[in-house]
């Protein structure tokens, strides 16, 4: 049967907590309905930022008001949690499977499994590495390589700024995102292509944190105590480079004038250290594919062409952008 998401489904209850897929990370049912209703299982990577926080909101706020009964799992940035919430959506046979990979490779079988099922999957955020493209519906996330060109050009545009030791190199330390995640890899790529143009910015060093608050911090305390020449720290997201700034300020350092940090995604914390001058630059990512997401999976589950790939449209920050539009940062 045709489902339809009209005003009259769009009344749903929170019904609380559910068992989902055994040990499969955290898992709950955000709204409750049947009949003609769209039930989506949802397998989120896990809460590892401020990003993540705001694109969850975002997806359970949306599948509320558009009447979708959302089954909704925390990973906790573990693969085989988010492959065992995918199999208990297919048990559960839900309409529609939507995840954000937490790593590129290794989802061929369980998504072959979601085909067999006849069960249609939304990839959100982070795509997958696989030669199949049949195995899911359509992809709606950020161009991260494009991300990373915009981080790449900020510093090739502002490089003799950025040299703080005036020594004629820029040294750049890399906070990388979570190992094997289409983020970390693609922004990675995409900063070292552009800063290739300009032979006196060197990465010196570049490491995981994971995404992290705490991993940003940890890594750049261990880099501090490596090299007292670094100039800048190009992090993947907001998260690891606020975990920067702690270890800048630990170390007896003033971010933003001894060390420059540029970041990715743009969330209030972020926005909040570009304003103040702690952070020198940020590339946007748009975390709030909610409303996209539900719009998607009703026309995937009608049976209806939605295009393969759907890119999210972001911007870029400098500081005095930052002070301008802080106070009405929706995240
Ligand atoms: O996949 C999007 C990335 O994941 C965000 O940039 C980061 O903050 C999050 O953890």
């Amino acid at each position: 049967m045709k489902r339809l998401m009209t005003a009259a489904t769009a009344v749903v209850l929170v019904a609380g907590l559910t068992a989902c897929g055994g040990d499969g990370g955290d898992a709950e049912t955000v709204a409750g309905g049947s009949g003609d209703t769209i039930t989506m299982g949802f397998a989120q990577v896990g809460a590892e930022s401020g990003w993540r926080t705001a694109n969850t909101d975002s997806i359970k706020a949306s599948a509320e008001e558009a009447g979708v009964d959302l089954k909704f799992s925390d990973a906790q940035q573990k693969q085989e949690n988010q492959i065992k919430a995918i199999r208990s959506y297919i048990q559960q046979k839900v309409d529609v499977i939507a995840f954000s990979p937490v790593v590129e490779t290794g989802w061929d079988t369980v998504l072959l499994e979601a085909k067999r099922a006849k069960i249609p999957v939304i990839l959100t955020d982070r795509s997958v590495d696989s030669e199949d493209d049949s195995l899911y519906a359509t992809f709606l996330g950020s161009d991260f390589v494009e991300e990373g060109e915009k981080a790449g050009q900020w510093l090739v545009d502002n490089a003799a700024e950025s040299d703080a030791n005036g020594d004629g190199t820029i040294n750049v330390v890399e906070l990388q995102g979570t190992t094997g995640a289409a983020p970390a890899i693609d922004r990675k790529e995409g900063f070292a292509d552009v800063i290739s143009s300009d032979d006196t910015i060197e990465v010196t060093a570049s490491q995981t944190g994971d995404f992290t608050r705490d991993g940003g911090k940890k890594v750049m305390e261990a880099f501090l105590a490596a090299d007292d020449s670094i100039d800048v720290v190009y992090a993947h997201n907001d998260d690891m480079g606020l975990g920067a700034i702690e270890a800048i300020e630990a170390a007896g350092l003033t971010p933003g004038t001894d060390i420059k940090i540029i970041t990715v995604d743009a969330v209030k914390d972020g926005m909040t250290a570009l304003a103040e001058g702690k952070i020198s630059f940020i590339v946007e990512c748009n975390p709030l594919l909610g409303p996209q997401l539900m719009d998607l999976a009703e026309k995937v589950v009608n049976g209806e062409e939605v295009p393969k790939r759907v890119v999210t449209e972001e911007t870029t920050f400098t500081q005095e952008q930052a002070k301008e539009v802080l106070a009405d940062r929706q995240y």
